[in-house]
């Protein structure tokens, strides 16, 4: 399983040749001005909930890819309703797709449409193929829930937003690392606008102090499992 940092909370994925997109919020994003939205494949694109931050591009992407979209119902019928194909689930359900298995869970936020209108409950994302799993947490709040996926689930990395004020700080994704019960942590979420802006060094340090290892890529860069 390859990963790679679109910048904000995009994330680009490959599994056994296909390509998962994660949230694309590009052609917004100054951070990202390297990333040509129109050389990137998409068989798959997961949208964990409606903020423009999250979806900025997934309409463009959609139509010239032809990829399934998938998230929660509310979200796939607005792009279903646009011509663009879609895969509607909703909290606690889980789908056998050609990459692998995706469950759908909980994630403590809000989920409307740039025009107000209602876009479900936000969500986030397990992923499981090619003998790894990872966490997609989204935007969310460090929340009980998250204590529930280890008794199901070893993870191999999880995917942790870190900007703070909008998600998560950095105390919280250590304790949700905690809950999560995986000390391999990529950080997302942090650094596109003034609010999210993070001290790097501090925040690997605070990691690496509670034996963790928070890992922050350049936009572009790629990890593999
Ligand atoms: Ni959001
Ligand atoms: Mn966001």
């Amino acid at each position: 399983m390859k990963i790679k940092f679109y910048g904000h909370a995009a994330l680009g994925i490959q599994m056994k040749d296909l390509y998962i997109l994660v949230d694309p919020f590009i052609t917004g994003n100054d951070k990202a001005s390297n990333i040509d939205i129109n050389t990137l494949k998409a068989d798959y694109i997961l949208v964990t909930h409606a903020h423009q931050d999250h979806i900025l591009d997934v309409e463009a992407i959609a139509k010239r890819t032809g990829a399934v979209i998938i998230s929660n119902f509310e979200i796939v019928t607005h792009f279903q309703n646009k011509g663009l194909e879609g895969h509607p689930m909703n909290h606690g359900g889980s789908w056998d797709f050609e990459f692998g298995n995706l469950k759908y869970v909980n994630a403590i936020h809000t989920s409307s449409f740039p025009d107000g209108s209602y876009g479900g409950q936000p969500g986030g994302f397990i992923i499981e193929g090619e003998h790894k799993t990872i966490y997609i947490a989204g935007d969310t709040a460090l929340t009980m829930d998250m204590k529930l996926i280890p008794m199901q689930t070893k993870l191999d990395l999880a995917i942790l937003p870190i900007g703070d004020n909008f998600t998560m700080g950095i105390e919280d994704a250590i304790l949700a690392s905690d809950f999560i019960e995986c000390d391999k942590i990529l950080g997302y979420h942090y650094d596109t606008f003034g609010y999210i802006e993070i001290n790097h060094e501090d925040a690997k340090r605070k990691f690496f102090d509670k034996g963790k290892d928070l890992m922050l890529l350049e936009i572009g860069e790629q990890i593999e499992l």
